[in-house]
């Protein structure tokens, strides 16, 4: 241990008068330095846009030479909308008053497939335990019928958010297509064009990078930015618009969280569903520690933590997937292995067969009206998980090399920065705003 200067000095002032003396000489250097770091905070802490014609809003913040920047899009009238609209208390609360003090959260995020998300909310009706908790439907984009599916419910709390940034709710301007945009292989200079190409030389698709802000954003809004969420300790589950939800699901969930941690110290999560989405389980009996799948994943705090401090790491590397990004590039770099633990037996089913970019209203609309026939067995409708079984580990699965750099589609520079705000978007203040 160190002795401070403070504590060598001590025994030399014996005197109390002095005493006195230095500690109000102190306490007004003290006062002067605050008043001077104040002064200085505030004439590069405000909040000034560009100029009336500039896109953007700039935020600056200068603490201690740490220099922190945030850059979002200026708001258009329906990201405004949308924005104020998020901070709206769920509805439902009069019908159900008292959240599950161990309740799971759960976040269902969408884009425009009304046809699927009835299927999932019908499910999702039917889940035993889902009215003790909140349901979050988080969506990509602004779209009439979506909202009619969620404003239809009535089985639990349900809060609704919209990603005010998609591009879906910017039509002419970043980050939807804006017209200076360069297309396909365009060279930015001979076009005058703007934008970066990605690693195969292609510009952004604005419908194809919405998928991986999509995710961010909720992400970071639902961990750090949602009065209802930010002081929830326990895990949050994650499904998507084309997942059914069998009815033990959430029960199943909540024995798999609380059996991780002793069962399987390498999992950060735990999931409905295996890895393969084509796979309904092995009905093996045991548990199951495998990569983390896509297919209702849950998670806690702690892990997204984890996962925020690699921010630099999920929004550069050039692919744009963000299950994709997470397995080549964010979990390898925690360093150690990570696993998800499930059951044997799926809970929930990825039913969908058109892609999300084959929404409505294109030449290539995918035909399918989500009359997919799953059947819910007996098995399916109660609890169907045992705490006494051991974990079958699946090691070795088939996944991407280190060295593998992404399919590419996120190159563009505009792109990361808007990924880099939305990890900073919660954690820095304005005095201003
Ligand atoms: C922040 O500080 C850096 C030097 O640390 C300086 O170059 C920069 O201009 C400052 N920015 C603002 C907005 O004051
Ligand atoms: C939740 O649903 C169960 C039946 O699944 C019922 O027994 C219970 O009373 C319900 N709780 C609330 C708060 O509605
Ligand atoms: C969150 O999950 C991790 C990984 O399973 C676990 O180690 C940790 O104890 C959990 N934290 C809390 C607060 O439950």
């Amino acid at each position: 241990m160190s002795r401070s200067y403070i504590d060598y000095k001590k025994p030399r002032i014996r005197d109390g008068a002095v005493r006195r003396f230095l500690f109000v000489v102190s306490l007004t250097l003290a006062g002067v330095l605050l008043l001077f770091f104040l002064v200085g905070m505030n004439s590069s802490n405000e909040i000034y846009e560009m100029d009336s014609s500039s896109s953007s809003i700039e935020f600056s913040f200068n603490t201690s030479g740490l220099i922190k920047s945030i850059k979002l899009p200026k708001h258009n009238h329906l990201s405004k909308m949308l924005e104020d609209r998020n901070q709206l208390p769920p509805r439902n609360m009069d019908l159900y008053p008292n959240l599950a003090k161990d309740r799971i959260v759960i976040v269902l995020y969408v884009h425009n497939r009304p046809q699927y998300l009835k299927l999932v909310v019908d499910s999702l009706s039917r889940v035993s335990g889902v009215n003790e908790t909140l349901l979050i439907v988080s969506h990509d984009g602004y779209f009439d019928e979506m909202n009619k599916i969620v404003e239809g419910i009535r089985f639990c709390q349900v809060k609704q958010v919209f990603a005010p940034f998609s591009p879906h709710i910017f039509p002419s301007s970043f980050p939807g297509v804006s017209p200076n945009d360069c297309r396909d292989k365009d060279d930015p200079v001979e076009k005058s064009c703007e934008g970066s190409t990605d690693q195969y030389g292609n510009h952004r698709s604005p419908k194809i990078v919405s998928l991986k802000h999509h995710w961010w954003w909720m992400m970071n809004t639902v961990w750090d930015g949602l009065k209802e969420t930010t002081g929830h300790s326990g895990d949050v589950l994650f499904i998507e618009e084309d997942h059914f939800i069998f009815p033990n699901a959430y029960q199943n969930m909540k024995i798999l969280t609380e059996l991780k941690p002793s069962k399987c110290p390498d999992c950060y999560a735990a999931n409905l569903a295996p890895s393969n989405v084509k796979s309904r389980g092995e009905n093996w009996n045991s548990l199951v520690a495998e990569r983390m799948g896509n297919v209702g994943y849950t998670f806690n705090r702690t892990v997204w933590r984890k996962i925020h401090r690699k921010a630099t790491e999920f929004c550069f590397f050039d692919d744009y997937n963000w299950d994709i990004t997470m397995w080549a590039m964010v979990y390898p770099s925690f360093g150690r292995p990570v696993y998800s633990i499930r059951g044997p037996r799926a809970s929930a089913v990825h039913f969908g067969k058109c892609g999300l970019h084959q929404g409505q209203g294109e030449n290539t609309a995918c035909v399918d009206n989500g009359m997919v026939n799953i059947e819910t067995e007996e098995v399916d409708k109660a609890v169907n998980i045992k705490p006494e079984w051991g974990v079958h580990v699946l090691s070795n699965q088939e996944g991407y090399q280190a060295g593998f750099r992404g399919w590419g589609g996120w190159g563009d520079k505009r792109d990361h920065q808007l990924c880099l705000d939305f990890a900073k978007m919660y954690h820095v203040r304005s005095k201003t705003s």
